[in-house]
């Protein structure tokens, strides 16, 4: 089966087709390679409200199965933020912004916040809808605390701010291998692994 895969990045699809190995015969296409090139916009209120607008908007454009992610961080202290907005915290105009900005910014609003004060996780939304109205919610969570400093050289987004208290590491000092054993997507993928093995498809 063909799932499209609600994202013009590459890497992504990559990623998602490797840990999907062995689950049958699926093979992931970017929307861009099925031939759809749209900016769908993500004005959902959480992940998963997201990752739904954006797969059923390409299974209705398309007719074939979609599956889209959403991801980001969430801080407790903060009432949740950046959530939804993680891409663009530190944006003024809705566009997305640098990490740098964006690690900036969420170190800037926890000064003063004491150590234990400091929880957040990591969370990853997958949907996959068919064009016979099925759909499919997976997600993923990985807890952790935000550091006083960035630390490492690894990973990307929120990574060098995330102390992940099974490594003793921030996520920007793990390997991939490391990372991809706990992390928030590899979570969700496992679940909809899981989900995928009790459906016809
Ligand atoms: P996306 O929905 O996967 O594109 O993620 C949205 C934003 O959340 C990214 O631009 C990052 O800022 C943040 N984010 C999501 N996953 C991770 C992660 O594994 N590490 C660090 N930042 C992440």
């Amino acid at each position: 089966m063909t799932i499209i895969v609600a994202t013009k990045n590459a890497h992504k699809v990559e990623e998602l087709s490797k840990m999907l190995e062995g689950i049958g015969k699926i093979e992931l296409v970017t929307m861009k390679d099925a031939g759809l090139d749209a900016e769908i916009e993500e004005n959902g209120k959480t992940f998963m409200e997201n990752a739904l607008i954006k797969a059923r908007f390409v299974c209705n454009a398309l007719g074939k199965a979609a599956l889209a992610d959403d991801s980001g961080l969430c801080v407790d202290v903060l009432g949740g933020e950046p959530g939804v907005y993680s891409a663009r915290y530190a944006s003024e105009n809705g566009e997305n912004s640098s990490d740098e900005a964006n690690n900036e910014k969420l170190l800037s609003k926890l000064s003063g916040i004491s150590g234990g004060e400091r929880t957040a996780r990591f969370v990853c939304a997958l949907a996959l809808v068919f064009p016979d109205g099925r759909e499919i919610c997976a997600t993923g969570i990985c807890e952790g605390l935000i550091t006083r400093e960035q630390r490492g050289e690894g990973g990307f987004g929120y990574d060098p701010l995330f102390f992940c208290p099974e490594f003793s590491k921030t996520f920007g000092e793990l390997s991939n291998d490391e990372k991809n054993s706990v992390s928030h997507r590899n979570r969700a993928i496992m679940q909809l692994r899981e989900k995928l093995k009790s459906i016809d498809y």
